[in-house]
């Protein structure tokens, strides 16, 4: 069910109706560039599109496109913008802030069928793709020239490249490849108005005024239609280890990572921290084993990435030598083969599925510093437990408090799984979490953006000076407010 805060429908935007319809397929050309529930009834091949992953967030609109150039785009816009019909655009609709979906009726505009990559050096490692094309897909292509994208999450399989640089999505290696402002040498985009913005260099240097592509990354298409993307690949590791961890504290968590960043440095490629709980989710819901005997209340998992398999090992020798010695960590395993290396990371990748068979997630992804990272989920914890609201009989609504995340980002994911999405436990949580957040001076969305989930709340990360300048910005981009695509800041600004 949509869980909207009191949005209303702007009356300034029209329904569509056949003749825009009509207009669409003329000029999109086939049947399959787009679902039209205006003409007949469409329902249920909307209904994928129309919600979200999460099965929270959702619209109704009676029209999908799907375009396959950028031209195509610009046309969609202009006429769109000319007629006012609101629009939100959408890639692999894995999104996890309920940005992805109509809040109403806007017309989709999905990137599926703009999928073709253009073109990769592999003396410099450049890769140009259409914003569609799938995470993994744009990977393998890379891959088979001995490179990696510099770019990985659970949900590679189906998200699209443009819809990763609108959220400026982090994922699973970031401490070792960088967030995509580093990466990101260029974008196309289109403009509400239908303007394209060609900023599709494939320098890694030019400074030559301002850098029009880093405002497109992660502003969730609020700014206009990103449609092409040229990226950095880094070469890929010839070879590759993986270590996963049982502790007995977060506090050892921490040692482990400042002894791993130590000992493994320029070979560490991820460092990722996953609570007790969130192992024994995985574990229920794939019926596998545990990789480690016993039950420990905080598990890491450790890549490292190299050239010299060799030299990774005698490195990572010593360092396990060092931490299981110690007793920072209490026990732990290091896989054989690549095989090994898949299931020890779909204990961590894993999780998010896992929580998603629970029922609904109250997803709170959040940059905290670093020794207080995991209090946040014990404070969580504790507040709905005197609230009563946490058990495991069915009559509380809570059923798991979870912690996970990219500790090597200083990044956490905070999760309550509930049997269903319930208000009572969302008032105990929103906005105690943000307050507790802006206390540390932290910030409220890490990696996956504001969306509709968070928008309401960017004044706990964000000074008025910032949101009021976002604004400027959105309305030199986006003068006549075309559509939803400015539906991040319409709570914000009415106080501007
Ligand atoms: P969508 O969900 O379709 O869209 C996301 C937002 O971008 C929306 O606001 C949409 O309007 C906008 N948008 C999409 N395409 C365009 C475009 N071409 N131009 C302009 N705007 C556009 N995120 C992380 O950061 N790190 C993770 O580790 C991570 N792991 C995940 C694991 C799972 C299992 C799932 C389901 C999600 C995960 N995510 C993660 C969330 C996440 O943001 C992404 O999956 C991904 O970046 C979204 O890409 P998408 O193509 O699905 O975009
Ligand atoms: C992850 O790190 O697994 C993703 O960001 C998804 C999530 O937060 O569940
Ligand atoms: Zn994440």
């Amino acid at each position: 069910a949509a869980a909207y805060p009191q949005l209303k429908r702007d009356p300034k935007f029209a329904q569509v109706t056949k003749e825009h319809v009509q207009y669409f397929k003329e000029l999109l050309g086939t049947e399959s560039a787009l679902i039209d529930g205006i003409n007949a009834d469409a329902e249920d091949d909307l209904a994928p599109f129309n919600g979200d992953w999460m099965r929270k967030y959702g619209g109704q609109t009676k029209l999908v496109l799907k375009p396959q150039t950028t031209e195509e785009v610009s046309k969609i816009l202009a006429y769109c913008n000319e007629h006012k019909l609101a629009v939100v655009p959408q890639g692999g609709n894995t999104g996890l802030v309920g940005g992805s979906v109509p809040v109403f009726d806007e017309i989709i505009i999905n990137t599926a069928r703009m999928n073709k990559i253009r073109s990769f050096d592999d003396e410099s490692g450049v890769l140009v793709a259409d914003a569609g094309v799938i995470l993994e897909v744009a990977d393998s292509h890379v891959g088979k020239h001995g490179y990696l994208f510099p770019l990985d999450l659970g949900a590679k399989g189906s998200c699209h490249i443009g819809g990763n640089v609108s959220t400026n999505a982090g994922g699973l290696r970031l401490l070792r490849y960088g967030s995509l402002h580093g990466s990101v040498l260029g974008l196309e985009a289109v403009l509400p108005d239908g303007t394209i913005v060609n900023a599709l260099s494939t320098l890694r240097k030019n400074n030559t005024g301002y850098d029009f592509k880093q405002l497109f990354i992660g502003s969730e298409g609020t700014i206009g239609i990103i449609t092409g993307v040229s990226i950095l690949c880094p070469p890929r590791a010839k070879a590759v280890n993986v270590a996963y961890f049982g502790l007995e504290s977060f506090e050892h968590v921490r040692r482990a990572f400042r002894e791993a960043k130590g000992q493994l440095s320029e070979i560490l490629s991820a460092f990722e921290l996953m609570d007790g709980r969130s192992q024994s989710l995985v574990r229920e819901s794939t019926g596998n084993k545990q990789p480690l005997e016993g039950d420990y209340p905080f598990y890491c998992l450790i890549e490292t990435s190299g050239s010299n398999a060799e030299h990774d090992i005698a490195k990572l020798e010593t360092f396990l030598e060092h931490v299981m010695g110690e007793g920072i960590v209490a026990d732990g395993v290091l896989a054989q083969d690549e095989t090994q290396i898949q299931s020890l990371w779909r204990w961590r990748e894993g999780i998010t599925e896992s929580l998603s068979h629970l029922g609904g997630t109250y997803k709170y992804d959040v940059s905290i510093p670093l020794p207080e990272l995991y209090q946040l989920v014990e404070d969580c914890k504790s507040r709905l437990t005197e609230k009563g609201l946490v058990g495991d009989d069915d009559s509380f609504p809570v059923r798991a408090v979870v912690g996970y995340g990219h500790m090597g980002d200083s990044n956490l994911h905070l999760n309550v799984a509930v049997r269903q999405y319930n208000k009572e436990v969302e008032k105990a949580i929103e906005p105690w979490v943000y307050e507790w957040i802006a206390k540390r001076n932290g910030s409220i969305s890490a990696e996956h953006g504001l969306g509709v989930a968070k928008k309401d709340f960017i004044g706990y990360s964000q000074n008025d000076t910032n949101i009021k300048l976002m604004k400027q910005l959105k309305d030199l981009y986006d003068p006549v407010s075309l559509s939803y695509l400015h539906r991040l800041f319409t709570r914000e600004m009415e106080n501007f």
